[in-house]
């Protein structure tokens, strides 16, 4: 019963929360559902707390998100090589990268119910505070100090240290030596490929490894639709430079005008907001230390804006001491502003040396590499790693997108023509016109994602495709079989413009990769 409550959508504090757009997450979840984007997993059944199935236009815009994340950072990069390594691998891989310890939350319990929930989130939530990365003695002592209660007012046990991964087992015999683990971060699986993919890849440092795929965390408590699963995906890259050249960025010119919002560790001490600043003040005042860090913070953000994200709805922010990761020496999140406050969307740490070394030292195998400008062997640090989960980012350019517009009197969902789920529908006016439109259709079907309705009136049939995002709809009228041209109606502004048949596919392409504009049309 708890599983499917959970599922049901959360929460009270989403409700009170909501964007400025009055939409919060359980209405963002009625409406992925109603739409066919996003179903609770095996609703069926009651649900599963933290998984969730994409629906079919879910998938055709996932796919497309992970396609341009894959196509900006690693297709469009000389620098930047790709793997996609297994879910389930050997467990000593888990054991020295430290998450068979380490990797956990912290939880307590309802005393009467039993319910059990992340006491930093219960904290933060009562407190409004950061308590992520609080150790359980300091969570305890908050707890006792501020008499904080469970959301059903009832005491709480004492904090534990509860460890994510999942863990399962392999082959035909169940013992302890067959246990594995479902990966909880892609990140792994780089570090113990890094020696194939290096002698492989004929690449020189500074150089990346990115990977996209699923991870896995038994999260305490899943909750807010997508944004904390325990099934997920990520988009990750591992950035290897040299030991001695860690300030040495040759890409950060592309950046150093670019501006963020950003808020400091030393800024969060201070009671401070976040500030609108270049990233050439950021470096010259040190607010970032690294100029590899602010170059990957900077190429995030422009990823996010390129897509039709918000850039007022986004910001960095660097972690306290606290609440590093146990393999971070520093630590920024991009946060995205979800209806119920700022929150993580992606991690972009500095990671040293820490998984590598670890790996030596386990593996017993040699995974530096020879520098032929030293003569020297080194072992690579990762000076950034940003590490962008998937479902999240889906969630934020849903809400940028989404736009309740009075003067249609419909949803228009104003989703980049890269990331809709259909990219044009094609209408005939009226059923007589269906051997043309048809003909239209499959002219352009293979070229892209396209839709065909001819069910109801053609104001309702735009009204349908502004909901899912389609940013053009194609109509067949009468004309068109005199003259062979056909109207664009644009999904931002209703405009409409005629176009020849001849020049359908070539026109869409353009306006879908943004070489034109519909106005110029
Ligand atoms: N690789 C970082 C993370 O999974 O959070």
């Amino acid at each position: 019963m708890a599983e499917k409550a959970a599922n049901t959508v959360e929460t009270k504090t989403a409700k009170a929360a909501e964007t400025s757009k009055g939409l919060g997450i359980d209405d963002m979840a009625v409406f992925c559902k109603k739409k066919g984007f996003v179903f609770p997993s095996s609703e069926i059944y009651g649900g599963m707390a933290g998984f969730f199935d994409y629906g079919p236009l879910g998938t055709e815009m996932k796919n497309n998100l992970k396609q341009e994340w894959w196509r900006f950072h690693v297709q469009s990069r000389q620098d930047v090589l790709g793997i996609d390594g297994s879910i389930i691998c050997n467990p000593k891989v888990w054991v020295a990268s430290g998450h068979a310890e380490k990797f956990g939350d912290v939880l307590v319990e309802d005393l009467k119910t039993h319910e059990r929930f992340r006491a930093d989130v219960l904290i933060e939530e009562a407190l409004r505070i950061h308590a992520d990365g609080l150790s359980p003695e300091d969570l305890g002592k908050l707890i006792k100090e501020n008499n904080v209660k469970s959301p059903k007012g009832n005491e709480l046990s004492n904090p534990r240290q509860f460890n994510l991964m999942f863990t399962t087992n392999v082959g035909p015999v169940q013992s302890e030596n067959s246990k594995a683990y479902l990966r909880a971060e892609t990140a792994q699986i780089i570090f113990s490929e890094f020696k194939n993919v290096y002698e492989t890849g004929r690449i020189k440092l500074p150089f990346g490894i990115a990977q996209m795929g699923r991870a896995f965390r038994n999260e305490i408590a899943p909750r807010h639709f997508l944004f904390r699963c325990r099934e997920f995906e990520q988009m990750e890259i591992e950035y290897f430079v040299h030991p001695d050249k860690k300030d040495d960025c040759m890409f950060i010119e592309e950046v150093i005008e670019d501006k963020m919002n950003i808020l400091s560790v030393d800024m969060q001490t201070k009671g401070q907001e976040e500030k609108n600043i270049s990233v050439k003040q950021a470096l010259d005042k040190k607010i970032i230390q690294s100029p590899w860090h602010a170059y990957w913070l900077a190429k995030e953000l422009q990823w996010f804006a390129r897509y039709g994200a918000n850039p007022d709805n986004l910001r960095i922010r660097q972690h306290g001491k606290d609440e590093l990761a146990h393999y971070s020496t520093d630590c920024w999140d991009l946060e995205y502003r979800f209806p119920w406050g700022w929150k993580e969307l992606e991690g972009i740490a500095d990671r040293s040396d820490f998984d590598l070394q670890q790996h030596i030292k386990h593996s017993k195998k040699d995974l530096s590499i020879y520098d032929e400008e030293t003569k020297k062997k080194v072992v690579p640090h990762v000076v950034a790693e940003p590490s962008l989960g998937v479902d999240r980012s889906f969630l934020v350019f849903m809400f940028d997108a989404y736009d309740d517009d009075k003067e249609r009197g419909n949803i228009v969902l104003r989703l980049h023509p890269k990331f809709a789920p259909y990219k044009a529908a094609v209408l005939p006016l009226v059923n007589k016109l269906e051997s043309k439109a048809r003909a239209v259709y499959d002219s352009i079907k293979e070229e892209m994602t396209c839709y065909y309705d001819k069910s109801g009136s053609i104001g309702r049939r735009y009204a349908r495709q502004d909901e899912i995002g389609t940013p053009y709809c194609i109509t067949i009228d009468f004309e068109t079989l005199d003259n062979e041209e056909i109207t664009i109606r644009d999904r931002d502004t209703t405009a409409q413009t005629r176009v020849k048949i001849s020049d359908l596919k070539e026109t869409m392409r353009k306006l879908i990769n943004d070489e034109i504009k519909f106005s110029e049309l």
